[in-house]
């Protein structure tokens, strides 16, 4: 892969230059270093780029009732589910980061939840394959209205007559008893068999094969979640938590964290997608921010003080110049955004099928 060229966005000039001039020319010296950084990433030719999303859960408070809330996530789920991305991390205003994992938030019983902990249920119970629900989410005050919600239709969320080389399941408990192999609830009419031994209550992928014979001699593999993907399959996104900004970038479950990070804002550059060259990156982030914008949340984020969003984003993009409405909200921002960067993701993503 060639040496990566000056960005081009740093060339345009800022729409508004009290903020994007101050981040373009206090952060000089660490774009430089994040620049060289870029440089120096090769990834291999099987590596597809991965995109996360990064959206703050103070949205949901501002919601007037349990189904406006519930609305409100459904669309951030089916923005996700359309431009394909790989992971949401859902980011919770503490000023203090703390190192909550996702699963305690979605193991929290509470019937009034925090607007962080309702938005990671919501968009870990949408992208479940209906079949699998059931099992995997216990009644809960906040999954109320999701009846309501319309279905993000992904590939992985397979009808009982669908045959796809790859199926999501769940593993149940062997009734015999025996330790050779375990059955596995595909959403089939019946029970699939795979070779390795796992307990019951399990969400896993598994490969199906071409053979539709799901008789028991006929054992299939448990692959890795990112197995369809890498065939090029749209197989969902991972949802995160994050207490604030900070545990945003410091708990990335990518080796290396993201190597590009963009910030979406009204005062962001104003550059037009054609012309947006994104660098060769292997795991990108577009972060969003909540009703004060990502410079507020910067600012409340105890870890990163004296720091702008020059300083913590490589960019930070105004995807909607020239708006109507004084404010974008935030859900509207994201399909504006996940459009306008879909051809710059694009292009990268195909420059990357010709590296060896
Ligand atoms: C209600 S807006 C926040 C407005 C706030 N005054 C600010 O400074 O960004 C919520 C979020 O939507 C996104 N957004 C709103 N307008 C945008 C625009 N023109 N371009 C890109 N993102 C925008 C940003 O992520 C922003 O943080």
């Amino acid at each position: 892969m060639g040496k990566k060229k000056k960005r081009d966005y740093e060339a345009e000039g800022p729409n508004d230059p009290s903020l994007a001039n101050g981040a373009s020319q206090s952060s000089e010296k660490q774009r430089k270093k994040k620049s060289k950084k870029t440089e120096d990433v090769k990834s291999p030719a099987n590596e597809m780029p991965t995109v996360s999303i990064a959206v703050p859960g103070s949205i949901i408070d501002n919601a007037q009732s349990l189904e406006l809330a519930t609305r409100l996530a459904g669309q951030v789920a089916r923005a996700a589910a359309i431009f394909r991305i790989d992971e949401i991390v859902v980011v919770d205003n503490k000023s203090i980061s703390e190192d909550t994992s996702t699963e305690t938030v979605l193991n929290n019983s509470d019937e009034n939840e925090s607007g962080a902990a309702f938005l990671l249920r919501i968009l870990t119970y949408l992208e479940t394959p209906q079949y699998l629900r059931k099992d995997l989410f216990p009644k809960h005050n906040s999954l109320r209205f999701v009846g309501l919600l319309s279905p993000l239709d992904a590939p992985h969320h397979l009808r009982k007559h669908e045959w796809c080389s790859y199926r999501e399941g769940i593993t149940r408990k062997n009734p015999d008893g025996g330790s050779v192999g375990t059955l596995v609830d595909v959403g089939l009419s019946k029970n699939i068999v795979v070779n390795e031994v796992v307990e019951a209550g399990k969400r896993v992928t598994v490969a199906m094969g071409t053979n539709r014979n799901t008789d028991r001699d006929q054992p299939r593999k448990i692959v890795s979640p990112s197995t369809p993907r890498k065939e090029g399959m749209y197989w969902g996104y991972r949802v995160r938590y994050a207490s604030n900004i900070s545990s945003l970038f410091k708990n990335s479950p990518y080796k290396g964290g993201y190597d590009h990070r963009i910030g979406t804002s009204e005062h962001g550059l104003v550059i037009n997608s054609s012309e947006l060259s994104l660098p060769p990156f292997r795991h990108l982030l577009i972060a969003f921010g909540g009703l004060a914008g990502l410079e507020e949340c910067v600012e409340e984020d105890e870890n990163l003080k004296g720091k702008t969003v020059g300083d913590i984003f490589d960019s930070y993009l105004n995807t909607c110049p020239h708006q109507g409405s004084r404010t974008i909200r935030t859900e509207e921002a994201i399909f504006i955004s996940l459009q306008y960067f879909q051809e710059p993701i694009n292009r990268v993503s195909t420059k990357y099928q010709h590296v060896d």
